[in-house]
């Protein structure tokens, strides 16, 4: 049976009304009968160093201050980074512990006041002097040399195949070109905000967090707390992008100020603070070289990438992964290095890896196919590969060679010319850029439990998160299509730990994990349903074959019965199951992944060096698609970002103070409306049976891979001008840009 809230369909979010009314409680929005206090952050000024001297007292008398917390007066923690084994979302997140600097903008005191007012402006009466280290190191460079223990997903930091060496030093056509880009941030919608609230020995955190179960382990740990007696809340976030993956430095802030207090303390981060008090993507150098035959095959890929890592906080990020797994070759040589800054973490921002790396990736293959004189759709359809380059294994499935044509039909890409700046409209060069998307498929263990009332409606509970992708919505569905219910009759409870462990939201892994142990536990029910069908006589001795869950009723031969009747008869108020999934041999054996192609026309300004996008087509493959209008607007969302970061994001650093320069939305450039043109997206649809028993893939991460690089590309296209350094300023393309 379809209905309109069927998987796949484009059913409107379930969550919108409450979201446009107001009524959906983000986390500094949620009520108390004695409003929460409310703290200010207070930031180092300094990269790396000690607190010398810190006068509170000025504070402290200020008007409507409650409190002052600094290192001498914050409860007892755990000292940041403990346990060292664990991932770095389950460990100690200790703030004003010491009087350690680590980073520029390091909160050295919360200024807790009645009012934001009252301790914005009491912050500014603290005097601090500190001690500066010697060096302190806010650069990095290709100097990186460090090998991370891990790249973030568990990947190894290096894999070689072959004999790079020989494969790159024979090739007839040949590739030796750095790519760097700049730190940059997620800046989501919603800053990273948290009320804690500490009653007899009881934390309720709200908190705006991705991961909730490891974020309740976090803050035990941090806080010496028994977890049990913590519960975290995040119904509604706005935006996470890996920005609020783990616990960040409000939260416990926040917490620290709760119990200092005992009344509930609210830490919302200025726009400002977000900038260094979460964490951002790193910036990268990528030196690539690339070997093909005279007819274009690649026989050598190299990619060795350089990060920062600041010191304290194990990040790296697989900057390799486009260059591992795209093409096809004979060698491929990846590796990573790092280098310790005195700078704010760096973490996951969306698709890590794959997003910046494609960034570059996929415009060295770019450069590659005009050097081997071959339209760069066509080469990369000629060096496809038949399994993972990188892993050796197999592909779950492989659709990117289909994604490219049918995205080059879609897009006219039969009326470009090879030869770039060819093509021109007054004083706006015409160009076309293309390239590969992949990302990376994951499925985590995910719990739900579910119960159906006797009311006919349908409940369902998971510590998962909605960040603002759909989650409640997709749920909806699953569990409507399985069940046979209309969407009105299901109601979704995500965003609580008191609630079964779920995967969280992250690493596009959100909807398949979640969805499939929601399906797990319908199907569950529908089994309970059937045997209690079977006690009261009905379809006995007939196989479950042709029974069907169907307008709130059980069919089953020539009877038909509602849930309702189901449990009155057997005198139920409601039936619960429980649901569950974990990744199995065809995560371990298969390389899984999303794909995609983009097609971009840039139309640039030949006396100003103005960058207009035009037009931006993608074509994707993520398997089954759980629900149009969500996944279209998600990948939308990463295609504007990956149009944002070929040409307008640069989070620059004043190497004196380790700080970020442009820490507003002002300065930090993102696009407008004004700087986007159509975007069209495609599905094809592709269920991939051993992805989850759903056959959906991740889709929030897609998109953003590949999209900057196809805008790249086609800047190229236009200008003949192949710019490494991104962003591409107008600047950069000026300077090169005939007179
Ligand atoms: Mo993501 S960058 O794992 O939220």
């Amino acid at each position: 049976m379809t209905n309109s809230a069927s998987i796949g369909q484009p059913l409107d979010r379930v969550d919108g009304p409450l979201k446009v009314t107001g009524r959906a409680a983000y986390a500094a929005e949620h009520t108390f009968e004695v409003p929460p206090l409310t703290g200010w952050i207070v930031e180092a000024t300094i990269p790396a160093g000690r607190i010398k001297r810190i006068d509170t007292k000025a504070a402290e008398n200020s008007t409507g201050v409650v409190a002052v917390l600094t290192h001498y007066n914050a409860a007892t923690q755990t000292p940041f980074g403990e346990p060292a084994g664990e991932g770095r979302f389950t460990q100690s997140r200790a703030m004003l512990f010491d009087d350690r600097i680590r980073y520029h903008g390091f909160p050295v005191a919360l200024v807790i006041a009645d009012t934001l007012a009252d301790a914005r402006h009491a912050a500014g009466l603290i005097e601090i002097s500190y001690e500066l280290d010697d060096d302190p190191v806010t650069t990095a460079g290709n100097d990186a040399d460090e090998m991370p223990d891990e790249l973030d997903g568990g990947m190894e930091p290096d894999v070689v195949k072959g004999d790079f060496e020989h494969a790159f030093n024979n090739a007839d056509v040949t590739l030796d070109v750095t790519y760097t880009t700049p730190n940059q941030a997620a800046a989501a919608m919603e800053p990273h905000a948290t009320i804690a609230d500490f009653d007899g020995d009881q934390l309720k955190v709200y908190m705006s967090v991705q991961l909730i179960g490891p974020s309740v382990k976090a803050l035990a740990t941090t806080l010496q707390f028994d977890p049990d007696n913590i519960q975290v809340v995040s119904p509604y976030i706005g935006g996470g992008f890996g920005s609020k993956l783990g616990v960040h430095n409000e939260a416990v802030l926040a917490c620290l100020g709760a119990l200092h207090l005992k009344r509930p303390v609210k830490v919302v981060q200025h726009r400002r603070h977000v900038f260094h008090n979460a964490p951002h993507r790193g910036s990268s150098i990528q030196h690539i070289q690339l070997g093909a035959s005279r007819e274009g095959k690649l026989q050598a890929i190299g990619h060795e990438s350089f990060m920062p890592m600041a010191k304290g906080y194990e990040f790296a990020e697989p900057t390799g992964a486009s260059a591992r797994t795209t093409y096809r070759t004979d060698a491929l040589r990846s590796t990573h290095r790092v280098k310790s800054v005195d700078m704010p973490p760096t973490d996951s921002c969306r698709a890590p890896g794959h997003s910046i790396g494609s960034l570059a990736f996929e415009s060295a293959i770019d450069e590659m196919a005009y050097r081997c004189n071959q339209d760069p759709v066509d080469f990369r359809l000629a060096n496809m590969p038949d399994k993972d380059p990188g892993t050796g294994q197999p592909f779950s499935s492989h659709d990117l060679a289909e994604c490219l044509r049918e995205g080059a039909e879609r897009f006219g890409w039969e009326n470009r010319e090879q030869q770039p700046g060819s093509l021109s409209q007054g004083r706006h060069l015409i160009g076309y850029g293309v390239a590969s998307t992949i990302r990376l498929n994951m499925l985590m263990p995910s719990k739900t439990r579910i119960r159906l009332s006797a009311d006919g409606t349908l409940t369902a509970w998971a510590d998962m998160t909605d960040i603002g992708t759909g989650t409640y919505t997709i749920l909806t569905q699953i569990a409507a299509e399985t069940m046979g219910l209309s969407a009105d009759q299901i109601n979704i409870e995500l965003g609580d730990s008191r609630y079964p462990p779920s995967s969280g939201s992250g690493g596009s892994f959100g909807a398949a994990s979640s969805g499939s142990a929601l399906q797990n536990a319908c199907q569950a029910m529908c089994i309970k349903l059937l045997d209690m069908a079977r006690e009261q006589g009905i379809g006995d001795g007939k196989s479950a074959d042709n029974a069907r869950f169907e307008n709130g009723q059980l069919i089953w031969g020539d009877k038909a019965l509602t849930f309702t009747e189901l449990l009155d008869n057997s005198g139920q108020t409601y039936l619960e199951t429980d649901g569950e999934v974990a990744p199995g041999d065809d995560h371990d054996n298969y390389s899984q992944h999303s794909y995609g192609a983009q097609f971009v026309e840039v139309h640039v300004d030949r006396d100003t060096g103005e960058v207009r996008v035009k037009r931006l087509l993608g074509v994707f493959s993520a398997g089954r698609i759980l629900n149009r209008k969500t996944a279209r607007s998600q990948l939308l969302g990463g295609m504007v970002w990956g149009l944002s970061y070929a040409l307008l994001e640069d989070l620059m650093v004043d190497e004196r103070y380790g700080a970020f320069m442009n820490r507003d939305l002002a300065e930090y450039h993102l696009p407008v409306n004004r700087d986007m043109p159509e975007i069209d997206v495609y599905f094809r649809e592709d269920p991939d049976p051993r992805s989850n028993p759903l056959g959906s893939k991740g889709i929030g991460e897609l998109s953003i891979s590949g999209a900057g690089a196809a805008v790249a590309n086609a800047v190229y296209h236009a200008t003949g001008i192949r710019i490494r350094d991104f962003p591409i300023t107008l600047d950069k393309l000026l300077a090169h840009l005939p007179e």
